[in-house]
């Protein structure tokens, strides 16, 4: 099988990295990472990703003077590793439009909620702070405006009375170890692709309406 080169963008702990590591071992998935890139020398996923035999790279954001010159080191590392797809997995730094244009279509990204809702910084405590019922993470194609893309696979957490925005973050954090390895395997062997500004293909997951509710 032709496995698609994935690699992965990092600014911090890089769980969702770790979940997309688990994936790839598994026999059949249908991609490979192939680099991990990281904005920050000292990012913890980092030299997680270096102890279990991943490739790694640093491209300092701090080491350019202007955001174009960050980004076209950064696209150089992507294409000296034939990345063919590139997942964002907590990745903080904002792209131009002439990155993300030369991406586009094979860089996908996963945000702590069911978007369009709640985008940008701390969509957490936006979520809480709406009084939602139902919150969530969403995986999605990048596109030059921010968290907006065509999405690909979205899955829904509950939202507890008691919620804080550390409890929610954690329920929503299990979700997205499930969903991102779920939407890559979805986008790499070709199940799901863009159409017409769309994600189309593959099949719900869970076809069975959930109630997200108080008890009575
Ligand atoms: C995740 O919540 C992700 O949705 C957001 O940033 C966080 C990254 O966490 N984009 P990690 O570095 O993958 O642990």
């Amino acid at each position: 099988m032709d496995r698609k080169r994935v690699g992965i963008l990092i600014s911090g702990r890089g769980s969702n990295m770790m979940s997309l590591f688990e994936a790839v071992r598994r026999p059949g998935y249908p991609a490979e990472i192939v680099t991990v890139i990281s904005n920050r020398p000292d990012a913890a996923g980092l030299a997680w990703a270096a102890g279990h035999g991943l490739a790694t790279a640093v491209v300092d954001h701090q080491a350019f003077a202007a955001r174009e010159d960050f980004e076209s080191a950064l696209h150089s590392a992507l294409t000296a590793a034939r990345v063919e797809l590139v997942c964002c997995a907590g990745f903080m730094r904002l792209m131009t439009a002439g990155f993300v244009r030369r991406w586009q279509g094979r860089m996908l990204n996963i945000h702590p909620s069911l978007l369009p809702a709640f985008k940008g910084l701390d969509a957490q405590g936006q979520a809480l702070a709406a009084g939602v019922k139902i919150a969530g993470c969403t995986v999605h194609f990048v596109v030059p405006e921010m968290d907006s893309g065509p999405i690909v696979a979205q899955a829904a957490v509950p939202v507890a009375d008691d919620d804080t925005p550390e409890t929610l973050s954690a329920r929503i954090l299990t979700a997205e170890h499930k969903l991102y390895p779920h939407a890559l395997a979805l986008i790499a062997s070709g199940a799901a692709r863009l159409d017409g500004g769309h994600v189309v293909g593959g099949h719900p997951v869970n076809q069975q309406a959930q109630l997200f509710s108080p008890a009575l």
